[in-house]
């Protein structure tokens, strides 16, 4: 999927903000008019989207220009272009088809609109107004709750969930799922490519707690191998990490597989001696056997 430049986000979020508490505000910079078309080509008329015909949830005051700034925000905070949620004109009956719309979305060399924006025949866009709806909900709720005291509130927008991607989902629950319905391998290469992609922007956490979760809760349910799978993935990119060490080591003991289990607490104390969990894997391992089996009583 193609990604908007940054400065989108923040030259749209300016807007919204105007825009929402309904404010007139000096539009920022040419680059957030960008979308609907920019008039005739040498006209020299003032240019920009036309009027909304079909705001159902946006204030019905807001210009085609305020419009298309915001969209720009709902746009980067999705990471999609505009034609994720807006269809390209119909053509007329009998006229050959429409050029496919520039992946950039919606702005079109010769100023004509490129993209049909008042059309509501993408799924896409009727999902985005019930989430421009939700949004627009909590922001009601939190300046209601929140906005007596006089500080400013912070707003909830689509970035605020999306981190740059169309559908938020969690990392580790991508992950559960794909190790679920199709085994390790493919769990093993999912998180690689999507590191190779992601890593470093906002849309997936990548740090070293994650994976080290997956491993314990596999652990907890008694998926030993999966356990296993996760702790070693985890080690790869983070060869000093204690606690998965400690997974690692747990896993290896419920295998029967003493000997690793032991080096590898044992390396886990070496990185982080007071680490409590090492420290009573490692009783339990050097505990005589029968004794290990009721640790608790
Ligand atoms: C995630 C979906 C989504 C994306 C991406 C998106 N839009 Fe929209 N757009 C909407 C929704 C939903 C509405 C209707 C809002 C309402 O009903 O109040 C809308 C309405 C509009 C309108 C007003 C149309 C009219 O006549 O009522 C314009 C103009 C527009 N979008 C431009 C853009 C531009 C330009 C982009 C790319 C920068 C873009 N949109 C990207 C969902 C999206
Ligand atoms: C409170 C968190 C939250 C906020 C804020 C939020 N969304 Fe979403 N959105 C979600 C979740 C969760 C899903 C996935 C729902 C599902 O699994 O069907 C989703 C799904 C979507 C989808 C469908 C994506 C797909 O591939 O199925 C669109 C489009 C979308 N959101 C648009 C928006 C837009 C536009 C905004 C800002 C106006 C927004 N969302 C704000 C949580 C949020």
């Amino acid at each position: 999927m193609k990604r908007l430049p940054l400065v989108f986000g923040f030259l749209g979020t300016f807007v919204l903000t105007a825009s929402l508490v309904f404010v007139q505000q000096t539009q920022p910079s040419a680059q957030a008019q960008g979308g609907g078309g920019r008039g005739g080509a040498g006209g020299g008329a003032p240019a920009g989207p036309p009027m909304p015909t079909n705001l159902q949830v946006l204030s019905k005051d807001m210009t085609g220009q305020e419009v298309a700034a915001y969209m720009q925000t709902v746009a980067a905070g999705l990471g999609v272009a505009c034609n994720y949620c807006h269809v390209p004109p119909t053509p007329p009956a009998g006229a050959p088809p429409a050029p496919a719309a520039p992946a950039a979305g919606g702005r079109g060399r010769g100023g004509a609109p490129q993209l049909d924006f008042a059309s509501d025949d993408k799924q896409e866009k009727k999902t985005a107004r019930v989430m421009l709806k939700m949004v627009s909900t909590v922001n009601d709720t939190l300046t209601g709750e929140f906005g007596k005291s006089g500080s400013p509130v912070v707003k909830v927008d689509c970035v605020t969930c999306h981190h740059g991607v169309a559908k938020p989902e969690q990392l580790s629950d991508i992950l559960s799922k794909t190790m679920l319905t199709k085994g390790e391998e493919s769990a093993i290469s999912k998180y690689k490519e999507m590191r190779a992609q992601y890593y470093g922007s906002q849309s997936y956490d990548f740090t070293e707690p994650v994976l080290t979760r997956l491993a314990q809760q596999s652990l907890a349910t008694n998926k030993v191998d999966d356990a296993l799978a996760w702790a070693k993935l985890n080690l790869e990119n983070y060869p000093k990490s204690a606690p998965t060490l400690v997974a690692l080591s747990q896993a290896h003991a419920c295998k029967g597989d003493k000997a690793a289990a032991l080096k590898e607490v044992e390396q886990a104390l070496a990185i982080d001696p007071m680490n409590a969990a090492a420290k009573r894997q490692l009783d339990q391992l050097k505990a005589p056997a029968g004794a290990a089996a009721a640790p608790a009583r």
